[in-house]
């Protein structure tokens, strides 16, 4: 019976041993896990990258496995929603330019505004700020459609 045990004990080490390590890389590929991965839109600010990590481009970048997308145009950065307002689906860029939503057809100019719903209204943008070399997100914190990070 006390063999019985030791062995149970070491699964057990083993077990926790797995489990902290896991928690550890899921906290390095998601800095916002205490709200967990799924958390399409992070729950605060967050670090998208390097802004070389977005060049001017056309196109959206999609942040990591969020629903945020960065845009850098000339007029500077900018983070918009990648969840569509009519019922949270999340948007895809589109060829061309523009968001689409594939739950019910919404669609979206490049800078979010709603080109056809049944979303009635735009995506919405989020701030973004440069500090330590980091392009940071915060979804807690709309801003105009048009509110562009310039440095
Ligand atoms: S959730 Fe996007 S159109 Fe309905």
């Amino acid at each position: 019976m006390a063999e019985r045990d030791d062995h149970d004990s070491q699964r057990d080490d083993r077990r926790q041993f797995l489990k902290t390590a896991a928690v550890a890389a899921g906290a390095a590929l998601c800095p916002w896990a205490a709200a967990g991965c799924g958390a399409k839109i992070p729950p605060g600010l967050f670090a998208a990258g390097t802004p070389g990590e977005f060049p001017l481009f056309t196109r959206p970048y999609r942040v990591q496995t969020t629903h945020v997308y960065v845009i850098h145009w000339e007029e500077g950065y900018a983070a918009i929603s990648g969840e569509c307002p009519h019922n949270g689906c999340p948007v895809e860029p589109v060829e061309g330019g523009g968001f689409a939503c594939g739950c019910h057809g919404s669609t979206f100019a490049a800078d979010g505004t709603v080109t056809n719903g049944p979303a009635d209204r735009d995506l919405t943008w989020f701030e973004v700020l440069i500090a330590d070399g980091e392009l940071l997100i915060d979804p807690t914190v709309t801003v105009p459609k048009g509110t562009f990070y310039t440095g």
